[in-house]
This record gives structure tokens, C-alpha cells and sequence, in this order.
């Protein structure tokens, strides 16, 4: 298996172009699966999540073609409705498909995505909100078995709470169906707004992406079209919290600074002087991080809980206590023992963790429990003396494209060991 491995201590400087935001291509991937003729996804960031969705195309009879970041899909004339369980396992968010697959074959079959690293992620927003759209659902067995007999037929639907992956779902469903789909209290994530951005070059009526209020006017048939994935805004803040920690400076290129204001609010917070400039950022470190008495996770354009596992490793090298509230995920700190091999000082009670800070890390061996967890083990090994080794590194390839590449065009000692 392979690790990654860090010689610790240097400063993280230098230009970086940030690469597409995972949480927008999936589900815009998923929606090509509704539109016959070949769609061309621009900025697809080079991910095992990437592939897996890909894969899954191709089993429901897409002609997927992918050239460096670019990927080409035709859902000509689909030949499955079923999502083969080891792909739905290798992919929780494979769950986006579901809409997808209803709109265009108003039936669906996927084994239920269960638990993952994060704890407990329900999809009963989703499944209540497909249900309101015309869809019976039957589980049997581990499987979910979804069909829409009389069509998906638009509904008003209002959210107990903002989940982006129910959003995305009912939006895919409703995209091609009959009348009007109201969703109250939606998620405002800008990977929303990239969706349904896409759907709506593509003939979709898509309205008000991006508030708490989506309107959808079902279409009949969507066609052929392209979209640019969005920058990814936690794969930037992980740049900037490894140059910040090291008392680097950094050059983002190709991020939305809008996208990102609650977290530009903590680096600020911590003590960074960030320019903003069009589609760049510039982000040169203090001499010493200053804590920061409370952050809270919360839906956008709170502060989000990916970014939770990267500000709490730059911190654990501030000049005093932290607090970080994890109000999203249950089981969202895993990570936090592996990071205290490398000498950080972090408790964990519930939804609180207190990061002490301390003058050094140490490297040490430590394991990913999860993607995030996982950049927060490179960021601490970036900034520990000595050397970090890193296992279990495929839970970050999930979502950094080429990170060892990229930190080392950053002037890190970093490589990965077979
Ligand atoms: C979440 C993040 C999103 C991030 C993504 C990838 C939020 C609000 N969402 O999206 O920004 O990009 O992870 O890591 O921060 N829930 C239910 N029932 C459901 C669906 C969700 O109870 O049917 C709960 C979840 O348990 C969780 C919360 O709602 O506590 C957020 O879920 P949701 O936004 O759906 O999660 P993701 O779509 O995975």
C-alpha cells in the first residue's frame, strides 16, 4: 500500500492553480446521465471518486471518455437503472445518481449507502422528498427499490434542514418531469449553483440555485451541452492552512473568493494577510498563528465542516487555545488521535474539540481515517520536524488531485513511498 511520506520543517510558498471542486463535479456527472448527445465537463479534477462515477456511467450504457481534466459523456440510450452495489460502496455520494437515474428512467435500484467514515449519513430527506415527487420506494434486502410509476410529477417540498445531497437529488429528479417543484429551505452551496447552472445550459428552467428557495419547471428533454467545474474551495483552504502553519506565503490561482468568505474570515482571524485579486488569492503567514476562541460548522455560507480537519491542524501550532464546533457530522474526528501522534494537544468531548496550541510538532507514522482527516495529516506533517509517514492515503486521493505533487511544487519535501 502506499504512504506518504514528508520531511517536515519547510515553508510552503509559491503558485498553485487549485483544482475542480469534487463536491461539484460528482453531481454534475450525474447529471449528464440525463441528457442524450455528448455533454463536455471542463476542469474535472484527475480523482478515485472521479473514476467511480465514471464507472458507474458506463454500467447504466454511457459513452464516457476522459483526456486530462476533461471528460465527455453521451447517455445515449441508457441500458441500466441499477447502481452494482461494489460501486455504490466504493462511493457513498454514488447516492446523487438516484435522482439522476429517476428523471431519465423514473426507476432506480442502489443498495442503501449505509454508514461511512464520517458516522451515520441518513438519506431520509432524500428519500421523503423523491416520495412527495410521485417516486414508491420499497428497501428489501440492503436495496432500494425506487420507481416513479406515473412519471416525477414537481411538488412543493420543504427541508427540515439544508442538505446539499438531498438539494442535488431533487433537483436531478425534477430537472425532466411534469409541472412546477418547489424546494423550501434548499442548500446554498455554490456546487448547487454549478449544478444547476449546468442543467439550465442544457434547456433546464432551474431558478433561484444558490438561496434557500429552488424552483424548478420540469422540461421535457434536456440536450447536449459543456460546463467548467468550480474551483475547489477546501482543496484551497488546505494550501492555505499548510503555508500559514509553515509561515510560508502563497499565490492561489483559479479560486472564487467568494466562495470562500467564511473560511478567508478564520485565516484572517488566525492572524494571515490575504489579498483577494479577481479569480486569485494571496496569503502570506504571521510570525506566530493566532488562536481563534470559536469556529462552528455549519451549511453555507457558514463555515463548512470539510474545512473543519485543516484549520484544526494549523491551529494546533497557535498561540493558545481553540475551539472548533462540528455542528454537521457526528463522527467527524477521528482523525484528531492521529494527529496527536505528531505531538499536537487535542481533546475531543461531542461536537467540541480544544486544540492547545504548542511551540512543534514531531513527525511520526499515523493512518487516515478519512479525506479531510487525511489532508489535516499532511498539513501537521508538513509542519513537524522529522519524518511523517502517512498510510492509508487512498481515503485523499478521493479528493486532491496529485497533492504530493502539488505540495512539492510548493518546495515541500514530500513523496510517496510504494
Ligand atoms: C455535506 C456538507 C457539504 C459537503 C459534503 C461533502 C453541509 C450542510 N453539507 O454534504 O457542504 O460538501 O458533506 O463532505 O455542510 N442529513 C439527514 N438526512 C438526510 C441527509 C442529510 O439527516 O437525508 C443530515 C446529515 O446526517 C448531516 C446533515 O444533514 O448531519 C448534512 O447532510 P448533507 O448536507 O446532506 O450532507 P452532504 O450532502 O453529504
Amino acid at each position: 500500500m502506499s504512504k506518504i511520506l514528508i520531511n517536515g520543517g519547510r515553508k510552503i510558498s509559491g503558485e498553485i492553480t487549485v483544482q475542480g471542486a469534487k463536491n461539484s463535479v460528482l453531481p454534475i456527472l450525474a447529471a449528464t446521465f440525463l441528457i442524450k448527445g455528448e455533454c463536455i465537463i471542463h476542469n474535472c479534477p484527475e480523482l478515485s471518486d472521479v473514476s467511480v462515477c465514471l464507472k458507474i456511467l458506463s454500467r447504466l450504457g454511457c459513452d464516457c471518455l476522459k483526456e486530462n481534466n476533461t471528460v465527455i459523456v453521451d447517455a445515449k440510450e441508457p441500458s441500466d437503472y441499477k447502481i452494482p452495489e461494489e460501486l455504490m460502496r466504493e462511493m457513498r455520494s454514488s447516492v446523487v445518481f438516484l435522482g439522476a437515474i429517476l428523471g431519465r428512467c423514473q426507476k432506480a435500484v442502489i443498495s442503501s449507502p449505509g454508514g461511512c467514515e464520517l458516522g451515520p449519513r441518513p438519506i431520509d430527506l432524500h428519500l421523503l422528498s423523491l416520495e412527495k415527487l410521485g417516486v414508491k420506494i420499497k428497501e428489501e434486502h440492503g436495496f432500494l427499490y425506487c420507481e416513479a410509476p406515473n412519471g416525477i410529477k414537481g411538488a412543493e417540498i420543504t427541508l427540515s434542514f439544508p442538505s446539499v445531497g438531498a438539494t442535488e437529488n431533487i433537483i436531478l429528479a425534477t430537472a425532466i418531469s411534469k409541472g412546477i417543484t418547489v424546494i423550501h429551505n434548499a442548500a446554498k452551496e455554490p456546487e448547487i449553483s454549478n449544478l444547476a447552472d449546468f442543467l439550465n445550459s442544457a434547456g433546464a428552467k432551474i431558478y433561484g440555485a444558490g438561496s434557500d428557495t429552488v424552483v424548478i419547471h420540469g422540461v421535457s428533454l434536456l440536450r447536449a451541452t459543456e460546463q467548467t467545474v468550480i474551483p475547489d474551495r477546501i482543496v484551497a483552504a488546505t494550501y492555505m492552512a499548510a503555508a500559514t502553519v509553515t509561515g510560508g506565503e502563497l499565490v492561489l490561482k483559479s479560486v472564487m473568493p467568494s466562495h470562500m468568505l467564511s473560511i478567508l474570515s478564520a485565516f484572517e482571524q488566525s492572524g494571515c494577510d490575504i489579498i483577494a485579486n479577481g479569480k486569485s488569492l494571496k496569503i502570506k503567514s504571521p510570525k506566530q498563528i493566532t488562536r481563534v476562541s470559536s469556529i462552528k460548522s455549519l451549511a453555507y455560507p457558514g463555515f463548512p465542516t470539510d474545512a473543519g480537519p485543516i484549520i484544526i491542524s494549523m491551529l494546533t501550532k497557535a498561540d493558545g487555545i481553540s475551539v472548533f464546533v462540528e455542528n454537521i457530522f457526528e463522527n467527524r474526528y477521528r482523525y484528531i488521535d492521529e494527529l496527536n501522534r505528531l505531538g499536537a494537544k487535542i481533546k475531543t468531548e461531542g461536537k467540541v474539540a480544544v486544540i492547545e496550541g504548542v511551540q512543534k510538532l514531531t513527525g511520526a507514522y499515523c493512518k487516515c481515517t478519512d479525506l479531510r482527516g487525511g489532508a489535516a495529516l499532511v498539513i501537521g506533517g508538513l509542519s513537524a520536524d522529522g519524518i511523517t509517514v502517512i498510510d492509508e492515503i487512498h481515503h485523499i486521493n478521493r479528493g486532491y488531485e496529485d497533492i504530493v505533487g502539488c505540495f512539492k511544487q510548493l518546495n515541500a519535501d514530500i513523496t510517496i513511498k510504494e
